[in-house]
C-alpha cells in the first residue's frame, strides 16, 4: 500500500519512519516533508499543501491511507475533502477539529459534558475582559480562541501581564482573527501529562503516555515553545491515573462528540493537569485538546511502538479499532529537541547542520525544520531536530540522547539539558 503523511515536522518524520516498518507499506509520501524525509531511504517528499490538490494526488496515485500530522490542514478541511472522494484518511473532520481550532468551542463542550477543566469566561470586548481579570486576580491565563501556532497562550503571573495580553490580542490584533476572541481561565497547578488516543468515532485505543517540556530553558524557565523534548512513559500516569483519564476525560469526550452529532475519528490529544494528592482523588483537569499527535511526543511514543501502525490506522478508518491492541516496548524513549538560534521569537534559518549520526534501532534523529540545499542540510525553522533514544532506564535514554546531541553541530543550536527531570526527581 502507498501511504501519504501530511505535514513537515518531527512528528511527521516519526509517523513516516514507523510506517516504513510495515511489511504492507510499499511507498511513503510526505507532503511537504523536510530535509530529513527528503534524504530518508523509502520516503519521498511532495510539494503540495492545498486540501483539494492533496486529494487529487491521493486518488491519482492510488494512496491507500493518508495521515494528517498538524492541526492546520484539519482546520482547513482536508479530511472532508478526502472523505468526499471516498479516500481513506485518518483525522477528524473540520467540524470535529474545532475541539482544537476553537478554545471556546472546547470549553463549552467540556462544560456541557461535565468533563473537568479550569473555570473560564470568553470575551470579544476588551473592557469586559479587563474587568473580569481585575475581578478574578492573578495568576490567570489568557488564551486566543483560534489557532496561533503555539503563541496563543499567556500564563500571566501578574495582573499587568494579563491586561497586556488582552490588549495585544483584542486591541492590537497581534494574533489576527485567532485572537479576536479570548478565553480567560483559572490558573491551575500540578504536573502536566500528554494523553493521546486513537478514536474511530466510537472505539478508543490509548497510546503510551508521555510528558512534554513546553518552556525553552532548563527548570521550566523562559518562554513557551512548541515543546523542547518529551519522553515516554510518563511516571505521573500511573495505572490508576490512566484509568481515571480514560473514564473522566477521554470516554466522555468521544461519547459527547458522538451525541453532539460530530463523531470524532483521529488522534486525540488531551493535555491534562494532574493536581496534588492521592492518585485516586487528585484532580485531573483538561488544559487543552489537540486533534492530532503531539510534537515532540510522537517521536518517543513511536520509538516504543512495536505493532504495525498501518493495521491500527486501517482499523480506525473502518470503525473497528476495538479489534486492535498495541504492543509497546517497555523501555523508556526520550527525545531532545534541538532548536535554532532565536527560537521561539524569530528563528534564524540557513545554518549548515553537520555530524549527524547513522540511525540505529535505539537512536533516531527525527528532522523538523531542516531543508536540503544541494548536498548540505540546513536549518529552516524553529525546531530543527529531535534526537530520540530508547534504553532500559530514563537515565540511560537521556545519556544516549545527549551523547548524540553533543555530537551534532549547527550554529546557535539551543536545547534543554534536563529533559525528563520530573521522572528523575526522587
Ligand atoms: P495550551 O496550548 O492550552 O496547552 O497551553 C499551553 C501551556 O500553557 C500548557 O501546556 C500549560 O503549561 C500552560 N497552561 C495552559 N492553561 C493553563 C492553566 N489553566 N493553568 C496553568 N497553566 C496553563
Ligand atoms: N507538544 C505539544 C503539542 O504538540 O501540542
Amino acid at each position: 500500500m502507498k501511504v501519504l503523511i501530511i505535514g513537515s515536522g518531527g512528528r511527521e518524520h516519526a509517523i513516516a519512519w514507523h510506517l516504513l516498518k510495515s511489511p504492507r507499506v510499499s511507498q511513503v509520501f510526505v507532503a511537504p516533508g523536510n530535509g530529513g524525509t527528503a534524504t530518508h531511504e523509502g520516503l519521498s517528499n511532495l510539494n503540495i499543501q492545498a486540501p483539494e490538490e492533496l486529494a487529487d494526488f491521493a486518488s491519482r496515485e492510488g494512496i491507500g491511507m493518508t495521515v494528517v500530522g498538524p492541526e492546520a490542514p484539519l482546520a482547513a478541511g482536508v479530511v472532508d475533502a478526502f472523505k468526499a472522494r471516498g479516500l481513506a484518511i485518518f483525522g477528524p473532520t473540520k467540524a470535529s477539529a474545532q475541539l482544537e481550532s476553537s478554545k471556546d468551542f472546547a470549553k463549552q463542550f467540556l462544560v456541557r459534558h461535565q468533563i473537568p477543566t479550569a473555570a473560564y469566561a470568553t470575551f470579544e470586548d476588551p473592557q469586559a475582559a479587563h474587568a473580569y481579570i481585575d475581578q478574578q486576580g492573578a495568576p490567570i491565563v489568557v488564551k486566543a480562541d483560534g489557532l496561533a501556532a503555539g503563541k496563543g497562550v499567556v500564563v500571566a503571573m501578574t495582573l499587568d501581564e494579563a491586561h497586556t495580553a488582552v490588549d495585544a490580542m483584542l486591541g492590537d490584533g497581534a494574533l489576527g482573527q485567532a485572537g479576536a476572541r479570548v478565553v480567560i481561565e483559572e490558573f491551575l497547578t500540578g504536573e502536566e501529562a500528554s494523553f493521546i488516543v486513537m478514536a474511530d468515532g466510537q472505539n478508543i485505543l490509548p497510546l503510551a503516555s508521555s510528558q512534554d517540556h513546553k518552556r525553552l530553558l532548563d527548570g521550566d524557565q523562559g518562554p513557551n515553545t512548541g515543546g523542547m523534548g518529551a519522553y515516554s512513559p510518563a511516571p505521573i500516569v500511573s495505572p490508576v491515573i490512566h484509568d481515571r483519564i480514560m473514564r473522566e476525560v477521554i470516554q466522555p469526550t468521544i461519547e459527547g462528540m458522538a451525541s453532539d452529532g460530530l463523531p470524532y475519528s483521529g488522534f486525540l490529544y488531551a493535555g491534562v493537569m494532574i493536581g496534588d494528592g492521592d492518585d485516586a482523588t487528585r484532580p485531573i483537569k483538561v488544559l487543552e485538546f489537540n486533534c492530532r499527535m503531539g510534537d515532540p511526543e510522537t517521536q518517543p511514543i513511536f520509538l516504543r511502538l512495536r505493532s504495525d501502525l498501518l493495521d491500527a490506522l486501517e482499523a480506525a478508518t473502518q470503525g473497528r479499532l476495538n479489534e486492535i491492541t498495541l504492543d509497546w516496548d517497555p523501555r523508556t524513549a526520550l527525545g531532545v529537541v534541538m532548536a535554532s538560534a532565536n527560537y521561539p521569537d524569530t528563528p534564524r534559518t540557513g545554518d549548515a547542520i553537520t555530524n549527524l549520526p547513522q540511525n540505529t534501532d535505539t537512536c533516531v534523529v527525527f528532522h523538523a525544520g531542516t531543508t536540503l540545499d544541494g548536498q548540505t542540510l540546513r536549518t529552516s525553522g524553529g525546531r530543527v531536530l529531535c534526537v530520540t533514544a530508547l534504553a532500559d532506564t530514563v537515565e540511560e535514554a537521556r545519556e544516549d540522547a545527549y551523547a548524540i546531541v553533543d555530537q551534532i553541530q549547527f550554529e546557535g543550536a539551543q536545547f534543554r539539558r534536563d529533559i525528563a527531570w520530573r521522572a528523575l526527581k526522587s
